[in-house]
């Protein structure tokens, strides 16, 4: 009988509890302390109770800081070959679905790059998230910029109920760390059925100089507005970064078939790219 996710996911984890054991030396002293900095607590963002005007705050810093360090611009350069490829060989738009987007600054700040970019790209793009107060903003955002980008609320875990192949990639940015090992799982497995060229995701690097640059940036706000919500939720999710070994023996095993990387994007970033063409 074939295993479900659970079972597959769970002989992993503890396929890596295994190797752990044999660990010497500084590889035992990065997973010893990767072990230690794990937490479980909640992000303010994640919890449906906390005020939706203080999660937008939080979310409009992580655009702030995205602009500063020009991290879509990085995504559209990364995106751009493919696009370009598809564009010219099939004749048709590429076609985008942002997952867990937040106020949708990824999907609209693309859009900018490829309209800036006058090399004729044509891209459709699709943003989501599960908090309904973001899909609402983001379109009146998209709509100012007079940008046709779309937003739908969609539950990232649940995909397929998207049809086959009705994307091209889908693209998560800052997001992949809410979800652990099995929802992660999920997404990967779920976005190559959804989507001809699988899934792209970008997040933070998970080690020590990068928590600290994490917790730096965002004692700014913290200190400007008086309010600890910007350092709570940076230092959480900084200690539930996913590693890039993790993600990439996580991608294996989700699309056996496909061709899995996970390298550094740009500053601080790491992306997990799972193609089904293998
Ligand atoms: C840290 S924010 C990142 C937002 C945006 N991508 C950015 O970089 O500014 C994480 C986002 O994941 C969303 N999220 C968490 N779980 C989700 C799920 N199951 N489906 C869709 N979105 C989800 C949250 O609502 C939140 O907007």
């Amino acid at each position: 009988m074939a295993k479900t996710d659970e079972e597959i996911v769970s002989a992993f984890l503890q396929e890596l509890e295994e190797e752990k054991k044999t660990f010497t030396g500084y590889k035992k002293i990065k997973s010893q302390w990767a072990d230690f900095i794990k937490c479980d607590w909640v992000e303010h963002l994640d919890k449906p109770d906390f005020p939706l005007k203080d999660k937008v705050k939080i979310v409009e810093g992580l655009d702030l800081k995205s602009k500063v360090f020009g991290t879509y611009r990085s995504i559209f350069q990364y995106l751009r070959p493919l696009i370009k490829e598809v564009n010219e060989k099939e004749n048709r738009p590429f076609k985008i679905l942002e997952v867990a987007g937040g106020l949708g600054d990824l999907s609209i700040g693309l859009y900018g790059e490829f309209a800036k970019s006058k090399e004729g790209l044509k891209v459709q793009i699709t943003g989501s998230d599960i908090v309904p107060g973001y899909i609402d903003l983001s379109a009146k955002k998209a709509a100012k910029k007079k940008y046709p980008v779309e937003f739908k609320i969609i539950d990232a875990l649940d995909i397929s109920k998207t049809e086959t192949d009705q994307f091209d990639i889908v693209i998560a940015l800052h997001s992949i760390h809410h979800f652990p090992a099995l929802e992660l799982f999920q997404l990967i497995k779920k976005s190559q059925v959804i989507a001809k060229y699988g899934l792209f995701a970008v997040d933070a690097t998970q080690n020590i100089p990068n928590m600290m640059f994490m917790c730096f940036s965002a004692m700014l706000p913290t200190t400007f507005f008086l309010n600890g919500m910007y350092i709570h939720d940076a230092f959480i999710s900084a200690r539930k970064m996913h590693t890039r070994p993790f993600l990439r023996r996580l991608g294996v095993l989700a699309a056996p078939n496909a061709k899995v990387e996970c390298a550094k994007l740009s500053i601080g970033l790491n992306y997990l790219r799972v193609d089904p063409r293998s």
